[in-house]
């Protein structure tokens, strides 16, 4: 999940690095790095903690080219010895890396026995030494030999002190992309195709532990055998800017607010008297031979996935199943060639994700991706993809993202729905006029933040929470209790609400919460007997409740209303009071908002 940037050309490759950083801090912060050549010789200076830390010691002569990383750790602890770059014993070598050495402990063995001085305790610095020990004067050779002894995915940056006008690049499995901008005057590696800064770039995308060469204006490439091979590029506007919070405290509840826009983005020009989306390529008759559909995802896409199951189930009359990504990828009848599989990926980089979509490519699967980046690895790798079009999520914790998965998810059901003839005309025009009143519906709800505020602040002191729903509101808990545990560091689970006498309702007492979520008619007098319940053990409850449903007034501590909708699609409202209740918790107890601890907004390590 770490970032990883590298730029030669005639700017100042310093100043492009730091841009590059911060551009790239969502992959990770808990330290940052810059090494690059000057002169003959590496310059360096790593950090641990965020880029603002290492803007304080920053210091450089002129530098020919630069690398620059973004560390999310997983070998070794959080610590400026830990930090990217790592060396070789010489510090001719630097590198950078993103991903995951698998067989890091034997070749760490094979090298102190060989009597290397090893300055970290990460996977990369290995990397360092294997470079430096095949190399005779080509960095290239050099990388693909020590290539053949690194195990999983991963991608290398990688610079020489006697080649100064050289970044060498290498992905396995993991993503890295090289872009020459128009005029050929620069050369850019970024984890990210979107994070190039400038006019326009013509990028490829590296994969198969190919090995590039890029030098200002040019890149050779070869692939895995060191056979020189031309790539096809593609012209992607380097117009990057970095976001900002536009007056908001933070990007998370800029984000929430930007919810009945960035669902209105979602919907308009997909519907009129039928759904149609411009952007997908796959035909008609894949949809309607679908005999089965399989969701996969990681967190919050996965809790939108869970929601998306239901609506297809209902309105498209198709077996649809949810499953986390890690998990489906080892499940082989799952996988099985009538089945459409629909990742759903905000960055579309999620390691977890994409090595599913692969298996279940491998299967003879269709694939439809639903990703919210359109160079991402999941836009371009899926048979066919659904843009979420809800513009950057910048706080590590999702929120437009999900509200935008949810909207995609159910007018694709009522696609299906189309094509499988389960829905009447009627019923499809009636659903899809309900569907337009959901940004009034969010708008009313953050109108009554200072409410959910008050909410929040009753709440705060409470280290350990339950949330529980019915049917919709099931997966709508799981994901109102990410968002708690993610930004507050507090204990929440989410539960089906007939599953907490089978045990969890033995943790219940006054100092234990009850987060229960009650928009789902359906349910609506088995969820007041489950909130009886929790009263009778003297837990503290919550009620996040439709408009209506009045009775609950008497069963609840404190109950928050929210309009009348119909099942379906009342995960909406009730998602953004559970979002706004995570955030106002989340500030009352003073915690870092936007970047949590131990957390990187795109997790590119399976
Ligand atoms: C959500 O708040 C999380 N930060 C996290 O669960 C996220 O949804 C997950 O890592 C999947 O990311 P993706 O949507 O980019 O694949």
């Amino acid at each position: 999940m770490c970032g990883v940037f590298g730029y030669v050309g005639a700017r100042d490759p310093l100043q492009v690095c730091l841009t590059g950083l911060s551009a790239l801090e969502y992959r990770g912060y808990d330290s940052t790095g810059i090494a690059g050549i000057s002169q003959g010789k590496i310059s360096f200076c790593k950090k641990a903690g965020k880029l603002s830390e290492l803007k304080k010691v920053l210091s450089f002569p002129p530098l020919e080219l630069a690398i620059a990383h973004t560390r999310w750790a997983t070998h070794g602890k959080v610590n400026d010895q830990n930090a990217h770059p790592h060396f070789d014993a010489s510090h001719s070598i630097a590198v950078i890396h993103n991903g995951i050495i698998e067989n890091f402990s034997a070749l760490r063995e094979e090298l102190l026995r060989e009597k290397a001085l090893l300055a970290s305790e990460t996977d990369t610095e290995i990397v360092a030494h294997l470079i430096a020990k095949y190399y005779k004067g080509d960095l290239v050779r050099a990388l693909h030999s020590a290539m053949q002894r690194l195990k999983g995915a991963f991608s290398l940056l990688v610079i020489h002190k006697d080649h100064p006008g050289e970044l060498v690049a290498t992905a396995r499995d993991c993503p890295l992309s090289v872009a020459l901008d128009a005029v050929r005057t620069e050369g850019i590696v970024s984890s990210d195709p979107n994070v190039f800064f400038g006019t326009n770039f013509d990028v490829i995308f590296l994969k198969a532990s190919e090995i590039a060469c890029v030098r200002k204006g040019s890149v050779d490439v070869v692939d895995s055998e060191l056979r020189k091979i031309t790539k096809k590029s593609e012209r992607i506007a380097g117009s990057f800017t970095v976001p900002s919070k536009e007056g908001f405290e933070h990007y998370m509840l800029k984000e929430i607010y930007e919810q009945p826009i960035t669902i209105q983005k979602a919907f308009l020009g997909r519907y009129a008297r039928g759904v149609s989306f411009e952007e997908l390529s796959l035909q008609d008759a894949v949809f309607r031979n679908t005999s089965k559909i399989c969701i996969i995802g990681c967190g919050t896409s996965s809790h939108a996935g869970s929601i998306g199951a239901l609506f297809l189930e209902e309105f498209a009359g198709v077996f649809t199943s949810c499953e986390i990504a890690s998990e489906a990828r080892y499940r082989p009848l799952l996988l099985s060639p009538d089945t459409l599989v629909i990742a759903i990926s905000q960055s579309g980089e999620t390691a977890d994700t994409l090595a599913a979509l692969h298996e279940a490519k491998k299967r003879g699967c269709t694939t439809l991706g639903l990703c919210n980046v359109k160079n991402s690895a999941l836009v371009r790798e899926a048979d066919g993809a659904l843009l979420l079009q809800a513009g950057p999520e910048m706080s590590v914790c999702s929120t437009k993202a999900f509200t935008s998965q949810l909207t995609t998810l159910f007018l694709f059901s009522l696609f299906m729905g189309q094509i499988k003839k389960t829905l009447t005309q009627e019923r499809l025009l009636l659903l899809q006029e309900e569907l337009k009143t959901i940004p009034a519906q969010i708008e009313q709800v953050i109108n009554r933040a200072p409410e959910i505020q008050r909410l929040a602040k009753k709440y705060a002191r409470h280290e350990n929470f339950f949330f529980m729903g019915r049917r919709y509101m099931f997966p709508t808990c799981l994901e109102a209790a990410l968002k708690l545990k993610e930004i507050s560091y507090v204990n929440a689970n989410g539960y089906p609400a007939g599953e907490l006498k089978h045990g969890p309702i033995a943790l219940l007492d006054a100092h234990f919460p009850v987060i229960a979520f009650c928009a789902n008619r359906q349910t609506e007098e088995k969820i007041l007997s489950n909130v009886m319940e929790v009263k009778a053990r003297g837990a503290p409850v919550l009620a996040i409740a439709s408009d209506h449903f009045k009775q609950i007034q008497k069963a609840a501590d404190d109950v928050f209303y929210i309009p009348d909708s119909s099942d379906s699609l009342a995960p909406f409202a009730s998602t953004v009071v559970g979002q706004l209740f995570a955030y106002y918790i989340a500030k009352e107890r003073g915690c870092e908002i936007d970047q949590p601890r131990n957390l990187a907004k795109s997790v590119t390590v399976e």
